[in-house]
């Protein structure tokens, strides 16, 4: 069977179905094609089932690619702003959880519905369990689709198929596949906002403490982030962790401050003076929670009585608090990973449209892209934002 459209969107994830939306709006003839059996899953299971469609304070600070001013264009054609106006339009209850971070007050489920009625609104015709076989471009410069539920023919392709993260619901290498076979370059693909591992010594040493949660700095480098962070059974999650993880390579060393309101070392000494006769555990315990306070002192030798403890190994225990230097051996990978950094190479694509630079009628959009945000709504935000804009040109 042959089906002629003048667009067919590969992928019917957020960034997909946001230009399916924008291209339909236009009177374009659309189809998104998908290979899983639900669609949209990302969304459902995002920001624990109320997902974080946006997030208010967006801008290009908050993401990652190699040409850190590639977002601005999308991000300023269709802004948070917009995407907060069309869930309002919608009537889904929203709430600003932290930090700017906007989720669904009932279900994501309400996103999904939003934009697959929208995509009714625009006559776009979205097909699951679609199994792409081939994709070239013809000598009349049209592009063939080969599935297997027959061929596409059209004149605009777009590639909307997402990372390589959680490959359980359908995440593939076939956008990184469709960009090689048309000559553009992929920046280096890992996992992003992902938890980190600990070798097995210190995974031994943290097993007891494994399931607390604390308030951290978290350092690599120059990048900061101070959020939640949790001891895992395999290493330490947390939005302090997933956060700094895009920014850590194996063989860095974290900087985590495990009391950033404090200087420990003085709290440490001025106590002993003051308390002398009150356990380093104790006072400790003001800081965090009681077993991360045993912890510590036994991994500096500084557990009892502060008056038997010297000066020095005091000093040492405070500064450990302040700056603990934690050596993570790997990510827990794209089996959880939120997202896939690298991508599609942007000095490859036009910002301003998404189009491939080289061949008329490419479109790359969304997490196949070398953009990657910040926790916290950012990453719908550039699929939205990505998808609206190659929706008004494809
Ligand atoms: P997305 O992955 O959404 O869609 C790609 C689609 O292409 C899928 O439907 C897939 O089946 C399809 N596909 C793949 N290969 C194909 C092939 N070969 N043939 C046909 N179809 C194919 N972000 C955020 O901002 N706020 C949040 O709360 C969360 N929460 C969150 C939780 C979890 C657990 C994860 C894993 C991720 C998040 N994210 C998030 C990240 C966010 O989900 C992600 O950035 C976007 O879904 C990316 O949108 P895309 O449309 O680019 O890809």
């Amino acid at each position: 069977m042959r089906f002629s459209y003048d667009v067919v969107i590969i992928g019917a994830g957020a960034a997909g179905l946001m230009c399916a939306i924008a291209a339909g709006k236009r009177g374009r003839q659309v189809v998104v094609l998908d290979h899983a059996r639900k669609i949209a899953e990302k969304i459902r299971i995002s920001g624990g089932g109320r997902c974080n469609f946006t997030n208010r304070y967006t801008s290009p600070d908050a993401f990652l690619s190699h040409n850190p001013h590639f977002m601005k264009s999308a991000l300023q054609q269709y802004s948070q702003h917009d995407f907060v106006a069309l869930v309002e339009k919608h009537g889904i209850a929203y709430h600003e959880k932290k930090l700017g971070q906007l989720f669904c007050d009932e279900s994501a489920q309400d996103i999904i519905t939003m934009l697959l009625d929208e995509c009714a609104d625009a006559g776009v015709t979205v097909t699951s369990e679609t199994h792409i076989e081939a994709v070239a471009k013809t000598p009349q410069g049209r592009y063939e689709i080969v599935s297997d539920r027959g061929t596409y023919d059209a004149e605009s392709l777009v590639i909307a198929s997402g990372g390589l993260s959680i490959p359980k619901i359908g995440a593939t290498g076939f956008g990184y596949d469709i960009a090689r076979q048309f000559g553009l370059g992929i920046r280096q693909t890992s996992a992003g906002l992902v938890p980190l591992t600990f070798a097995a010594e210190l995974l031994a040493r943290c097993k007891d403490i494994s399931g607390l949660s604390v308030e951290a700095e978290v350092q690599c480098g120059k990048t900061q982030f101070a959020e939640g962070l949790l001891f895992t059974h395999r290493g330490l999650s947390g939005p302090s962790i997933l956060q700094i993880s895009s920014y850590w390579d194996v063989g860095q060393t974290l900087s985590v401050n495990l009391a950033p309101a404090h200087d420990m070392r003085n709290v440490m000494t001025d106590k002993k003076r003051s308390h002398p006769k009150q356990d380093a555990q104790t006072i400790l315990s003001e800081f965090m929670p009681k077993r991360l306070a045993s912890l510590f002192c036994a991994l500096h030798d500084s557990a009892g009585r502060l008056a038997d403890i010297p000066d020095k190994k005091l000093t040492i225990l405070g500064m450990a608090v302040n700056d603990w230097q934690v050596l993570p051996n790997g990510t827990e990978g794209y089996r959880t990973a939120e997202v896939t950094l690298g991508g599609v190479d942007t000095d490859d694509l036009s910002s301003k449209t998404m189009q491939a630079r080289q061949i008329d009628g490419l479109y790359f959009i969304g997490e196949v892209v070398d953009v990657t945000g910040h926790l916290g709504g950012y990453n719908f935000q550039w699929a939205w934002s990505s998808g609206y804009v190659a929706g008004q040109y494809a």
